[in-house]
């Protein structure tokens, strides 16, 4: 590895860098996600104050939970949202919540619900009929599956907090709050299943977007995403060809790996490791990656 590479991957540890406490942040998502971004938020915010345009477009392409495209959205920090993602369950749930009269039938119907594990292992079993069944089994699954994890093969929580087991992450009057609150702002979000590089391509030309590009982490040796989504597999060197293409700005994150770096240089990238605790607390590094990540670096 360059030595300008390793001072790169090692430039975060400075005194100045932070860890963002994921608990002051708003928890806007019905998902506990995998791989989710909510200790991302304040830098995405200071991202998108940083440009000197508001942008008229927030396009996330491999939405998952959506924290960043929520928080645009109910922060007001672009005009419009565009979200897509292709896993049928958790498009199910995004459709379900900005369907006329999807959202307060999720919520009542998470609301009801009276969890044992017997009956969880059952419903999980069953094959959904509607959409809105599959939207509710997904978020089921999503809550009392080790780690959120939806892949097939995820197994349930068995002991869980306090031994609560399945009921550990199960808190269905937030849940109903939380989907009530993105329904009130569904005017200002479009969601799609959709593939992220057909939605990328689409929105290329607009000089007026901003684009948070957070795929499943499969480019380095490590492929960490692959056990966590069932979609897993990306072509990751086009997504860095059609990012470089895009005319607005862009955000991408990916694991702090020699590859990612590489890639980002090669497409005229800028790269910035950033601090993070993951599900276990240990301290890690993800890399932000972008045209001008000056506002990232002023502020590590
Ligand atoms: C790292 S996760 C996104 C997490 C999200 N940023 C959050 O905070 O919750 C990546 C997501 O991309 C989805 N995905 C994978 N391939 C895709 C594709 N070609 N198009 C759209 N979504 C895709 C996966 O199903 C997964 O939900």
């Amino acid at each position: 590895m360059k030595i300008s590479q390793q001072l790169e991957l090692i430039e975060d540890f400075s005194p100045r860098s932070r860890i963002v406490n994921v608990s002051s942040v708003p928890q806007r998502s019905p998902f506990r996600y995998p791989g989710g971004k909510t200790w991302l938020v304040p830098r995405i915010r200071e991202w998108l104050q940083s440009l000197s345009w508001r942008p008229a477009l927030f396009v996330e392409p491999f939405a998952g939970g959506a924290i960043a495209s929520l928080t645009v959205a109910f922060e007001k920090l672009a005009e419009e949202v565009y979200m897509s993602e292709l896993d049928a369950g958790v498009a199910a749930v995004w459709k379900t919540i900005f369907s006329r009269t999807g959202a307060s039938w999720l919520a009542r119907r998470i609301a009801s619900y009276e969890l044992d594990r017997v009956k969880c292992e059952e419903d999980l079993a069953r094959r959904p009929t509607s959409v809105r069944e599959l939207a509710f089994l997904t978020i089921l699954r999503n809550r009392v599956s080790r780690g959120g994890i939806m892949a097939p093969g995820a197994g349930i929580i068995d002991y869980g907090e306090a031994g609560r087991g399945v009921h550990s992450r199960w808190y269905p009057q937030t849940l109903r709050k939380r989907i009530e609150a993105i329904w009130f702002h569904r005017k200002q979000i479009t969601f799609e299943q959709r593939d992220a590089f057909e939605v990328l391509r689409e929105f290329s030309h607009r000089a007026d977007a901003a684009f948070f590009i957070d795929p499943p982490y499969t480019a380095s040796q490590k492929r960490a995403g692959a056990r966590l989504y069932k979609h897993f597999e990306v072509d990751h060197r086009t997504l860095f060809e059609i990012a470089a293409r895009c005319k607005g700005d862009v955000l991408l994150t990916y694991d702090n790996a020699e590859e990612i770096v590489t890639l980002s240089k090669e497409f005229g990238f800028q790269t910035h490791p950033v601090s993070m605790k993951n599900n276990h607390h240990a301290e890690m590094k993800e890399l932000l990656i972008g045209k001008n990540l000056s506002w990232c670096r002023a502020s590590a």
